[in-house]
């Protein structure tokens, strides 16, 4: 199986329309769509996903806003996806991402940063676990 990463689109992007935009970048960048979903987060899963930041100041303020609304959940596989997709995303804070990347070009508040991508292979495997049931996601071959 090739590598996979989980990719969340966090609710200011769905608020701001920018699903179909962020999409379309992992699409053209050739990367395969195995997982997708709109969840409203719960509290759990929220804390446990950004449980290595428990104790930072922004901590609270991050949970409150990732549960705040709708995110799109997805899983991107393909070969070296989870560095990639680290590049494509940009930098966390957007005022130093760079133009071209993510959010170097949709946003400028390190609190309304978009999206989120796994940042090794380790942590991808623990994420998609935290959001996905196997069943929820499909691995596919093209038909030639
Ligand atoms: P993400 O890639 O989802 O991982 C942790 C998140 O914490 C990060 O994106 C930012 O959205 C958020 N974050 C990091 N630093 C700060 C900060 N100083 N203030 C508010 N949010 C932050």
């Amino acid at each position: 199986q090739q590598e996979r990463t989980f990719i969340a689109l966090k609710p200011d992007a769905v608020q701001r329309n920018l699903v179909g935009e962020v999409i379309r970048r992992f699409e053209a960048k050739g990367f395969k769509l195995v997982g997708l979903k709109l969840v409203k987060p719960s509290v759990e899963t929220a804390e446990e996903h950004y449980a290595e930041h428990k104790g930072k100041g922004f901590y609270k303020g991050l949970v409150d806003f990732i549960t705040s609304g709708p995110v799109v959940a997805m899983v991107w596989q393909g070969k070296g996806v989870v560095a990639s997709a680290r590049k494509l995303i940009g930098a966390t804070n957007p005022l130093t991402s760079e133009p071209g990347t993510i959010r170097g070009d949709l946003a400028v508040d390190v609190g309304r940063n978009v999206i989120h991508g796994s940042d090794s292979t380790d942590s991808a495997q623990r994420e998609i676990s935290l959001w996905f049931k196997e069943g929820e996601i499909a691995d596919w071959t093209p038909v030639s």
